[in-house]
């Protein structure tokens, strides 16, 4: 099958993190027109799409993907060329104080989904059906934990450790049941850890970066020698559209950074760049470093083989790690007026209980 070019295009989740990335990428690189459904949880942000709120290629829709009525009207409204599903309750440690929320919206959130697309893909002309595409977005977390070696592969076996992973596990499943059962031109894409411009500040990346500039603690979990696979947002979203466009429908392909980094060694490369654009006076950042008790089924490893994505259609990250921090961390330096549209919210409040419950496990060592 020729490469696809859909123009109108359904994102879930377009004002988190990586929709927002995604929305920006759509409609400024490849000047498509995106619907943008979001349920503004307290991870959604509007101040995260500015500068599209009042382009007519960005409709905003307030709708939970839990309402299938209202799904089903924007569906008719729209009337989409592809879905780019994001939309999640997405952090790990909400997921271990409350996990509710990650099956209603992950797992019950998705089928409502899936079932309003399925209703609207069955409306469309043979030629439309046959070109329309749903891709789900999901991380590697899926397969659980690795030892010190190995890599993920798409055929890795799924062990999830979280209710956040077992929930995305789950909306996996049913987006490759509903290719197998009905049809549906469904794909899954499974990544490592993203980092960048406009992540919700409870995230490792901006949690360590606005509480360094605050002079606060930047609670490292256990001994910090956890590890993650960093992946630069914008290697992703343009990842996610090589995926919608080429890849093969009822496939899954892994997107990773191939940036593995412990837990530690990023927080030490944060202090050292703001040490470097905005030295602290009163001594250095990293002092700053204080480990806490470690989260409960703390995965150790995570990293992605993406040799399949690489060979079959041609992509490969292109932001080091080290380039993608510097860039990231003068991002927040430069915002202040989104870091502010954030710590309003009931996030925050969230965030800062979650952190004074953990008491520190013993003081660094110079
Ligand atoms: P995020 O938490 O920043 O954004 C999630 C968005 O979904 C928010 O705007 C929120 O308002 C919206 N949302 C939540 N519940 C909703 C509902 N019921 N109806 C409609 N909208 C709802 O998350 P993110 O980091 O941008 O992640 C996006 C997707 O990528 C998620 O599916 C996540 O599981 C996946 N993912 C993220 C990472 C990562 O490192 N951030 C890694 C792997 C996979
Ligand atoms: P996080 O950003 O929550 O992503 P995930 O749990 O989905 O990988 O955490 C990244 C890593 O950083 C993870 O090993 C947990 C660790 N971590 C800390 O050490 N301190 C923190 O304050 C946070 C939020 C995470």
């Amino acid at each position: 099958m020729p490469d696809l070019h859909p123009q109108r295009i359904l994102v879930t989740g377009g004002a988190g993190f990586i929709g927002s990335n995604l929305v920006y990428f759509l409609i400024d690189e490849l000047g498509a027109e995106v619907a943008n459904i979001d349920k503004l949880t307290y991870a959604g942000n509007l101040a995260s799409l500015e500068r599209v709120m009042q382009n007519p290629r960005h409709q905003f829709h307030r709708v939970d993907i839990c309402d299938r009525p209202a799904l089903r009207a924007v569906f008719e409204a729209v009337r989409p060329e592809a879905v780019l599903h994001l939309a999640a309750e997405s952090h790990v440690d909400r997921s271990i104080e409350s996990p509710g929320d990650f099956i209603q919206t992950n797992v019950v959130g998705t089928f409502c989904l899936l079932e309003e697309t399925r209703h609207y893909w069955a409306s469309l002309p043979a030629a439309e059906k046959e070109t329309f595409r749903f891709l789900g977005v999901s991380t590697d977390e899926v397969y659980g934990s690795l030892g010190p070696t190995g890599k993920f592969t798409e055929q890795t076996p799924y062990d999830p450790s979280s209710p956040y992973s077992a929930s995305k596990a789950g909306a996996d499943h049913l987006l490759r049941a509903y290719h197998r059962t009905y049809g549906l031109p469904t794909l899954v894409t499974n990544c490592s850890n993203n980092y960048g411009p406009y992540q919700f500040p409870e995230k490792l990346i901006p949690l360590m970066i606005l509480n360094a500039l605050a002079g606060k603690p930047l609670p490292v979990y256990g001994k910090g020698e956890n590890v993650r696979d960093w992946l630069y947002v914008g290697d992703h979203v343009r990842a996610l559209w090589t995926v919608l466009t080429r890849g093969a429908v009822g496939e899954t392909y892994n997107i990773g950074g191939n940036e593995e980094r412990k837990n530690l060694e990023v927080v030490t490369t944060i202090c050292h760049e703001l040490e470097t654009l905005r030295p602290r006076g009163a001594g250095s950042y990293d002092a700053l470093i204080t480990f806490v008790k470690d989260r409960p089924g703390h995965d150790f490893r995570y990293a992605i083989d993406a040799g399949k994505l690489e060979r079959e259609l041609e992509w490969k990250p292109k932001r080091s790690f080290e380039a993608g921090i510097r860039e990231t961390v003068s991002w927040y330096l430069q915002n202040d007026e989104w870091v502010r549209s954030t710590t309003n919210s009931e996030c925050r409040s969230w965030t800062e209980s979650h952190y004074s419950n953990r008491a520190p496990l013993a003081p660094r060592l110079e």
